[in-house]
């Protein structure tokens, strides 16, 4: 793992998006997985200023998002798939059967699942993941639990992951209680995975990613066994960090 730790937000969205350009220049078919967000939100911005200003092309690149709530479809705002077409897909060229959402409104949630998993597997897998990070270590929707779950799959969504989204919402009881996410198979095969992480919320997350034991219980710390795993962080998200002052 490839911890960098930054001044702020703003250096840790300069830092990732010099990364993942130049990921779109060297590979102009790449697959990217895509996170929702606070998190990645700079990053985007960044991404659709260096396609207007004609550094990279998006007209080749596949992407799939990490996740998605159960009961929430595409023209709802607190979707993922809302998120994604509002602050990444809008203004870039793209073409529309290179977008790969999981579909939170399917009948059969199973199928859409393996569905979904088989998708990834026949683009090739992830190119680059962005993925961001829950205060409690989760990333996509894999929440901690007993073992990691490899393919893509139905969640049960924690307190804690329901609080720290209620912000999205009008009233903290509308959160979703079930999402579907990429599971950890299908992040950890990608390529090159980039964790950005930003505030006092990610502290603790950070530190069980980062510097704790490889367990389920903190989804993330599995990406310590990553080779391509590089974490971007701001100083406040990793001041518990090992030899960060
Ligand atoms: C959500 C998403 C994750 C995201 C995380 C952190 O629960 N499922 O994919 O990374 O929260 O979000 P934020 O970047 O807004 O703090």
């Amino acid at each position: 793992m490839n911890v960098n730790v930054v001044e702020d937000y703003e250096k840790m969205s300069d830092m990732a998006a010099e990364i993942v350009i130049a990921e779109l220049r060297e590979k102009p078919d790449c697959v990217l997985g895509l996170t929702a967000g606070s998190s990645p939100m700079g990053l985007y911005q960044r991404l659709r200023k260096a396609y207007e200003k004609g550094i990279v092309d998006f007209s080749r690149v596949r992407i799939f998002t990490l996740s998605e709530y159960i009961g929430l479809g595409e023209d709802m705002e607190q979707s993922f798939s809302y998120y994604t077409r509002q602050n990444f897909c809008d203004g870039l060229n793209l073409s529309e059967e290179n977008i790969h959402m999981p579909d939170g409104m399917a009948d059969d949630i199973a199928s859409e699942c393996a569905r979904y998993s088989k998708e990834i597997e026949a683009a090739g897998g992830i190119d680059m993941m962005i993925l961001g990070i829950g205060p409690n270590a989760h990333i996509g929707f894999n929440e901690p639990g007993p073992v990691f779950v490899p393919e893509t799959h139905v969640v049960e969504l924690s307190e804690a992951t329901r609080a720290a989204n209620a912000r999205f919402f009008d009233e903290p009881d509308d959160v979703p209680y079930w999402a579907v996410s990429m599971g950890m198979r299908d992040i950890m095969f990608a390529r090159n995975i980039l964790l950005l992480a930003s505030g006092p919320g990610k502290t603790e997350a950070l530190v069980m990613a980062v510097a704790g034991d490889i367990t389920p219980k903190a989804p993330a710390s599995l990406l310590q066994l990553h080779r391509g795993a590089i974490v971007i962080a701001d100083r406040i998200a990793a001041k518990r960090l090992p030899g960060v002052s």
